[in-house]
């Protein structure tokens, strides 16, 4: 192990999946930018990102998701009005979205060739540098709810520090639902870390090599781009960053890391409905009021 390792600066967001669970609500617009209480998905992600100290954010986009670009740029109108109007905590509330030392770029996905070409987008931007990656479907929480505790990504940010090897988030995920996942295998390597061994992509029950699956945080180094470059297409037909992580474990070590904090499945409408009831109830202004509303309700 080597203790020679760099900060993450850099993370990837690949943002340019249709969103066909969430029909009709994502014909016109990107699921990332779905609202769960007061805040579009893909911006639980990237405060994550910047909480952990990453201050360059990559997304890999593609046809109709203009709106999260206008989402991190300027509001140049709507930010003098408010300006004029003296509503200072809104303009606040607008202008924490995009802070001063936090950089974006924007690069399409031309096809929907799978995550692992959605990743591979990002090569020129990213260069040989390690590097994050956030699918902000998955809505994590550090361990003491929303906003507050170290952040998954700043978590695992810490282990990287310590370890310089990729990094896989993971938790236990029920035995029937493997096969939404991918699963990793190995021997536990210290706390919370587990060395992989084995990585597969969604396996059948019966196939999966233990019950610990990949959530959607990653921190990759750079040697995955020349794995993706290579990498034919998988499950799906797709271009899987799982496959190219598991070629990726021959050449140098990676580790799962199990995080402490919480998952939502922003990606089904299960897990949608929890994150928004679970962070509507744990918001500083809305929580206390919206308890109470819930305990009234004959359920
Ligand atoms: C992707 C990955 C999978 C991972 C999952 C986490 O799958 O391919 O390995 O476990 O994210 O959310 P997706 O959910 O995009 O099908």
């Amino acid at each position: 192990m080597s203790s020679i390792s760099h900060p993450i600066r850099i993370a990837v967001f690949p943002v340019a999946g249709l969103g066909t669970r969430f029909l009709p609500a994502t014909k016109a617009s990107p699921k990332e930018m779905l609202t769960i209480v007061d805040k579009p998905l893909i911006q639980y992600a990237v405060e994550e990102a910047y909480a952990a100290g990453v201050r360059h954010m990559v997304f890999v986009t593609g046809r109709s998701k203009r709106a999260i670009e206008d989402h991190f740029d300027t509001a140049y109108e709507l930010e003098s009005e408010l300006e004029a109007a003296d509503k200072s905590e809104m303009l606040a509330t607008v202008r924490a979205v995009q802070p001063a030392d936090m950089d974006c770029s924007y690069v399409r996905q031309p096809r929907s060739l799978g995550l692992g070409h959605a990743v591979l987008c990002a090569a020129p931007i990213v260069g040989e540098q390690p590097f994050a990656v956030l699918l902000a479907d998955d809505l994590m929480t550090g361990p003491q709810g929303a906003g507050n505790g170290q952040g998954v990504l700043q978590q695992m940010a810490g282990a990287y520090q310590e370890l310089g090897c990729s990094l896989l988030a993971v938790q236990e995920v029920p035995p029937d639902q493997v096969q939404r996942y991918g699963i990793v295998a190995g021997p536990g390597a210290g706390q919370r870390l587990m060395r992989v061994e084995r990585i597969v992509e969604k396996p059948a029950p019966q196939d999966a090599p233990s019950h610990m699956g990949v959530a959607g945080r990653y921190v990759l180094t750079p040697r995955i781009f020349g794995e993706l470059r290579q990498q034919p297409p998988g499950a799906g037909g797709e271009i899987q960053l799982t496959d190219a992580i598991a070629r990726l474990m021959t050449k140098e070590a990676v580790y799962a890391y199990q995080y402490e904090g919480k998952r939502y499945d922003c990606g089904s409408k299960e897990g949608f409905l929890q994150a928004t009831v679970e962070l509507a109830l744990q918001h500083p202004k809305l929580g206390a009021g919206f308890r109470a509303y819930l305990r009234q309700l004959e359920l």
